[in-house]
């Protein structure tokens, strides 16, 4: 049994104080009966809560996409700068979410974020060979050689073992772009792999992780909950 206004908080479209709120205007129906207080406690496993008019759909884990700007750590605590927590409300910030994975700082794009432990360490295990996809602006010209460096796998000059990844060039010149496709995930990969090969990385965005494309209707710093069959994809995956 959970108070109501933590249940309901917990989906993070309404805060504790509008529960409150809603609660007083009799917007909050318990099984078909207007709620007496915000405090009043329910099993949200087993009770039909209704939220102005919205039936609400209770999840035991919370997964949210993220579409992450520069200048955020990929991190739940940082002493001075600002990190990807700060991106969400303050109802999601309190539901112990963390990143699954790392992006740098100056990298963009898709991070997920859950409270779902274990298969965010799944997704994440090199084991799994869950595929993350990187579109990269590198200083200078990509070719059919660096693909198949990349294809190859290498050992960087500072011992890293790199596994087989994927190098698909979609635009060669004095600044090339490309995809690159890894299957795990190493400090910094994509760019010490891509700095090996003698074409530093000018801008790096995750495009892809497993099952899931970053959402081009999520603009920078913008975030949504995954659905219930994305999360399943990513069980599957
Ligand atoms: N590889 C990098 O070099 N940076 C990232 O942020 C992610 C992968």
């Amino acid at each position: 049994m959970q108070r109501l206004d933590k249940i309901i908080a917990s989906t993070g479209k309404w805060s504790r104080r509008e529960v409150k709120n809603l609660v007083k205007q009799g917007k909050v129906l318990v099984n078909g009966l207007p709620a007496r207080s915000a405090e009043e406690k329910a099993d949200p496993e087993q009770a039909e809560i209704v939220v102005n008019g919205e039936r609400l759909i209770w999840r035991q884990y919370t997964w949210v996409m993220l579409n992450k700007p520069a200048g955020y750590l990929s991190a739940t605590e940082d002493g001075c700068g600002a990190t990807v927590l700060d991106l969400l409300p303050q109802e999601l910030q309190r539901q112990g979410l963390f990143p699954v994975g790392r992006l740098d700082k100056d990298t963009e794009g898709l991070l997920l974020l859950t409270n779902e432990g274990g298969l965010a360490h799944d997704l994440l295990s090199p084991r799994h060979h869950v595929d993350k996809v990187y579109y990269a602006r590198v200083d200078g010209c990509l070719t059919q050689a660096d693909c198949e460096a990349f294809e190859a796998g290498m050992t960087l000059d500072d011992g890293l073992v790199c596994q087989s990844a994927g190098l698909e060039i979609l635009k060669a010149g004095e600044v090339s772009e490309a995809h690159v496709t890894l299957r795990e995930g190493k400090f910094h990969q994509v760019k010490r792999m891509l700095a090996y090969r003698g074409k530093p990385v000018l801008y790096l965005e995750r495009v892809r992780m497993g099952p899931l494309m970053l959402d081009s209707s999520l603009s920078r710093g913008e975030f949504r909950f995954l659905t219930e069959e994305e999360v399943e994809q990513l069980r599957n995956a």
